[in-house]
Order: C-alpha cells, then structure tokens, then sequence
C-alpha cells in the first residue's frame, strides 16, 4: 500500500470513530504509539511511502518520532572537552540549554552532527581534498541561533572554509542507484563561492568525474548552471558541474528563493531527476524540474560514490557559505507526494527568529524598533544615543522629536552574521549601535571586519524570561546592559562595576517595542 492510500485510511478510521466523539476521546487517548500521522517526522513520513532515510542530520529537533538521541556535540575552547547535545523528550526539539550552559563564557564548535537514522553516518570534521587542504574548520556553536517550535536552537553555522563530510557511510546510494534528499538552509546567507551541498559526494575527497556527485546546492555561483533572475538557486552538484534543469547553463523555470527558511530538494534516480523547494515557514513544494538527466556526457548512468557532505564541494572546494538546520538522504526515490507530506511537517515544526521570549515583538530586519529596559526601576526607558553613546532614557508619547528618534532602530541582518542583527540609528543613517572597550556607542560603520563584529548581536530569550537578550557576537557570554542608565556589553559577574551580577538578568532582558519613530 502506497503512503497516500495508507493515510487516506487512517484518516477514514479518524472520522469514522469521531462519530461518537466520547469514544474517539477514549480511543485516541488508548494511542500509545507515537507513530500516528499527527506526530510523523519527516523519517517516518519517508519510511512510510517506502523510500526510508539512510541518513537524518539536525541540530535543532528529532527526525523521527521515536529519536530520543544524541543531535549533535559541541567542543568547548576552555578545556576542550565535548558534550553532547540531545533533545528535550523523544521525537522533540533540540535541548539548547545544555549548550547554553556547557558553552558559557567560552566558545564552543559543533564536533559532530549525529546520523538518527541509526547506521552511523555522523557527519565530522571534513578531511583536505583535491581542490583545498583541510582539515576544514568546525562551524562555531552559537553562530546560527533560531526557535523552532518555540524553542531555542542552534543551526550549523558554514562560514568559509567549515565543512563537514563523512567518507565511509553505509546504506547511501551507489552507482545509479536512487535516492532523495531535502534540506532546511537560511535562504538569506549564501555567496558565490564554491559549493555549499549537501549529499552524495565522493570517498576520496577528490573529483573523480562527472556523475560522481549528487548533492543538493545553494548559492549564487554561475560557473556552472543558473535559474531565473540573480540568484541564489537551489541546483544539483552532479560534480563538475551544478546543474538548475536539463542544460548545462541557464534554466528558466529554476527561480531565485530566498526564504528566510528554505526547504530545498533534490533526487535522482536512472535517467530521472528532480528539483524542488519551498518557504519551511509556510505552504508547499514547487518543482523546479522534474526530467531527465543533463544533456551533457557523464550524467547518465550515475556514478554515485555515496559519502556524505555539508558545506563543501565533492573535491573540498570550500569558498562557500551557508546555514543549514536539517536535511536526510533516502534510499529510493521519494515521490512528491512524500516529500509534500514532509514539507507539512516542516511548515508545522515552526521555524522562526522571534525570539519566542513571549513578551514584546520580534527583530525583523528592516523594521524600525525601540528597545526598552525591563528592570523593575527602569521600565519606562528607552536605549538611546546621545552624544554619541548609548545611554537609557526615559521615552514617552510627549517625548522631543529628537528624543524619540535616537531611541529608535533599524534591525539589519547582522553585518557579522545574518542570523543575528545589528542596530541602526533612525536619524543617522549609517550608524549603528557598537560596543568599544564594552562601552557601547553610536558610531558610523568604517566596513573593518571589527566593526561588523562589535556592531552584530545574536538575540535569544530574555536572562529573565521577559523579552530578549542580545549576546555580543565577538563576545558571546556578554549581554547588552544597561547600568546606571548607560549601556554596556556585560558579564554576568566580572571585574566591571557594570558587570554586576546584581540585577544583571533583567538588566540584560529588553522588550522589542513599536518604534518611537
Ligand atoms: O560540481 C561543482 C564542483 O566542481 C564540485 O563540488 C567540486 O567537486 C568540483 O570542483
Ligand atoms: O548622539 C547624537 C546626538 O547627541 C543626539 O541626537 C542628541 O540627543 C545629542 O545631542
Ligand atoms: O568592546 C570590546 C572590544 O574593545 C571591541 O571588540 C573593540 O572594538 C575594543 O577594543
């Protein structure tokens, strides 16, 4: 029975036992198992259609229903030791805080993206390869924050040069042999640099030739194919080459996406592929193509090799950047119908960069915002710059124009990191709020890589439970404070007075208002 027929049918049984709605009650409280359809995982959505994954790699939640394991490790500066990071219940998202507090006051590296699909195909560090040495840098820990669910977690950060890779997997597809893979990536960071995959690649690390690879991509690279407008496309690296459809350059029906959170797919199998994507927020897959293979030699057979990689190409290029939060590789070729029901499933995991602290609103690049304090003697202040620093104040409807407007920002995508944001001023455009000698100022953005770094915060929950903490990207384990109503970045406890640990948690916890202006 087909995956569609079978949920068909569990649906008729659903309604048919509804009839009698104490009964159902009773029934579906008798559920024991947590393989219903209401909590399929994007696993169990792919074993049911009959093309069940071989590898399932997420550090922000389970891909089955019963995964109650490991996610991923992290590896610490201060000591190098490493700890694993596993998920709050059985089929649940990823446990942060574990991370949160294993990793406080020093950074800390993802070591290990564990395999859930059972057959050991974990993704580590990857080895040098033909086309770069290695062995690559690990992605730092803290670098992609999101929620999901509403849930803090971690997505796998690819700056330039990280790479993961395994070479000795099992279960993936060899050969010609068919397969399918998806994967969640932040639609809004990519370049064009060479090549930020995902799936199949070769065992040796080198570029074995044409149709050794089939990964799925993401960027902007037109070296090899293209789509519609400027990009970035999700396309197939076939190895030499990433193809957007059946030509070797331009297709048309391959568009630019750039959803904040995109799913992107890609499967082949003899003579037969597929491209397909959509927002992991909202709504379905669109096929991008759907034929044969590339009318270029070397593409079809396949000469799949079935090692494993994220964030590098097949040969270790790794000039590409990327943030990746969850993907799978199957053995078979799902249909669409599959990979429709795991995009519900995704749409329904809830993605997002509100920083799910529950009070106040969310940094929405491009929005304009006010930042209160919420310290019990403060709450009606507002960080402002005045003469250049930043200081609180208090802020209310008859505030001057001037006064209401330096208490006003402008969320951009972090200039360090644009899963994080940075702040610039409403009434001088140009500038942002940076930290210098942990003083923070309003200064004009000189383009220094510096500046990016003191100018980038990385929101989570508030320290107290209300609103949101912006943690220092270059200094992680320091908050935005406020302190005798002039702002810092700020450990809890530390040599500064403005380090005090009195108060420091809702000192360091702002409420995202509506802008003054
Ligand atoms: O196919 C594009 C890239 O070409 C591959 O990722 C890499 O192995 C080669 O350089
Ligand atoms: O921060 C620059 C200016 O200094 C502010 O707009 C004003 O409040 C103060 O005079
Ligand atoms: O604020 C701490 C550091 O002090 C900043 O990174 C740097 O700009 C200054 O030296």
């Amino acid at each position: 029975m087909n995956f569609l027929s079978r949920l068909r049918r569990v649906r008729k049984r659903l309604m048919s036992v509804g009839a009698a709605s104490a009964l159902a009650a009773g029934l579906l409280a008798g559920v024991s198992t947590p393989s219903n359809a209401a909590t399929s995982l994007p696993c169990d959505i792919y074993a049911a259609g009959g093309t069940p994954c071989v590898a399932a790699h997420s550090t922000t939640r389970a891909l089955y229903a019963s995964y109650n394991g490991p996610l991923y490790q992290v590896r610490r500066s201060s000591d190098n030791t490493t700890r694993d990071i596993g998920v709050l219940s059985a089929g649940g998202y990823a446990n942060a805080a574990t991370q949160d507090s294993f990793c406080s006051g020093t950074t800390c590296l993802i070591t290990v993206i564990y395999d859930q699909s059972g057959r050991g195909n974990n993704l580590t560090q990857a080895p040098g390869g033909g086309a770069a040495g290695g062995p690559d840098n690990l992605a730092v820990a803290t670098a992609a924050p999101t929620t999901v669910g509403g849930h803090k977690a971690y997505g796998v950060y690819v700056a330039p040069g990280t790479g993961y890779r395994n070479n000795h997997t099992s279960g993936i597809a060899t050969g010609d042999q068919p397969e399918g893979m998806y994967a969640i990536f932040d639609g809004t960071h990519y370049n064009g640099g060479c090549c930020f995959d995902y799936g199949n690649a070769e065992t040796s690390s080198n570029d074995t030739g044409n149709g050794h690879m089939e990964a799925v991509y993401f960027g902007n690279i037109k070296v090899w194919g293209y789509g519609a407008g400027n990009g970035p496309w999700v396309m197939a690296d076939l190895e030499n080459g990433l193809f957007s459809g059946v030509n070797q350059h331009y297709n048309a029906n391959d568009p630019t996406v750039n959803y904040r959170y995109l799913t992107a797919i890609v499967k082949g199998e003899p003579n037969h592929w597929s491209i397909r994507g959509g927002n992991a927020q909202s709504g379905g897959l669109s096929t991008f193509y759907n034929g044969v293979r590339p009318n270029v030699s070397g593409y079809n057979p396949m000469h799949k090799e079935g090692a494993i990689i994220l964030g590098i190409g097949g040969d270790n290029s790794k000039g590409s950047a990327g943030t990746f939060y969850e993907g799978v590789m199957t053995s078979g070729y799902p249909s669409d119908a599959t990979e429709n029901s795991v995009q519900a499933n995704i749409t329904s995991a809830g993605y997002s960069t509100s920083t799910g602290g529950g009070t106040g609103g969310t940094l929405t690049p491009g929005s304009s915002i006010s930042l209160r304090a919420t310290t019990a003697c403060c709450t009606d202040r507002y960080i402002r710059h005045q003469n250049d620093q930043a200081v609180t104040s208090v802020i209310n409807s008859s505030s001057s124009s001037l006064d209401k407007n330096d208490a006003t920002w402008i969320v951009h995508n972090g200039l360090a990191n644009s899963s994080c944001v940075s702040f610039e001023s409403k009434n001088y455009p140009g500038d942002y709020l940076r930290h210098q000698n942990f003083h923070l100022y309003r200064q004009t953005n000189d383009g220094s890589t510096l500046f990016a770094a003191d100018a980038t915060f990385c929101p989570q929950t508030g320290k107290s439970g209300q609103g949101t903490s912006l943690a220092s990207y270059n200094y992680p384990d320091r908050f935005i404070r406020h302190y005798d109503n002039t702002v810092y970045i700020a450990s809890d406890g530390g040599s500064n007075s403005f380090d005090s640990a009195t108060s420091w948690a809702d000192d360091v916890s702002w409420v995202v208002d509506q802008p003054w202006a």
